[in-house]
């Protein structure tokens, strides 16, 4: 398996677009292009195939040194290979990388996720992000997101 990691651009907007139709329907092609247009995209490749991605953005002015983690998946049968670690690794790199080009540095990246997501959660605090907050109801009135935190 050769899989590699690459920063998404324009050349993955159909893919981008299938992998969310299902999420945001009609709405998908003008979600992926804002996300192409402000986020910052790691794709996952195996060959030519997006098989997981992560999105992070900068939170307000960049003088603060804050990121967030938006989305971050593995697709199922490539899971538990060590590649989410590989593609979180690769974003903080990056996190750090762009903020030192804009004059600034890093000094945090935020991400929720669900409680009930003790994958996602040990994932995460496998990289050294730690549990800040318990945030109910926020997508679903019934569903407690947690907030994690890496401080740099
Ligand atoms: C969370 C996710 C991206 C992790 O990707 P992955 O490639 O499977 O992660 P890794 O193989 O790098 O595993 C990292 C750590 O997570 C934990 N983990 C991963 N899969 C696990 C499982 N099935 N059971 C228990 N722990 C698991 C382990 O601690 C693992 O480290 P280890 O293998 O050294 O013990 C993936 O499970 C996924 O896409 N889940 C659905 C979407 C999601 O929940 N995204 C996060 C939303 S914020």
């Amino acid at each position: 398996m050769v899989v590699e990691v690459h920063s998404a651009g324009e050349s993955d907007f159909k893919a981008l677009c299938e992998i969310y139709r299902k999420e945001y329907g009609k709405h998908v092609e003008d979600r992926v292009k804002s996300y192409l247009q402000y986020y910052h995209i790691k794709v996952l490749k195996e060959n030519d195939k997006i098989i997981g991605a992560l999105f992070w953005f900068v939170r307000e002015s960049p003088h603060h040194g804050l990121a967030e983690i938006e989305d971050f998946f593995i697709d199922k049968g490539y899971r538990r290979k060590g590649l989410g670690t590989q593609l979180l690794k690769s974003a903080i790199e990056d996190v750090k990388k762009h903020f030192e080009a804009l004059g600034c540095s890093a000094r945090k990246i935020i991400v929720l996720t669900s409680k009930e997501n003790p994958i996602a959660r040990k994932c995460y605090e496998k990289q050294g992000f730690k549990f800040v907050a318990e945030l109910g109801g926020l997508f679903k009135e019934n569903v407690i997101e947690v907030m994690y935190m890496l401080s740099f």
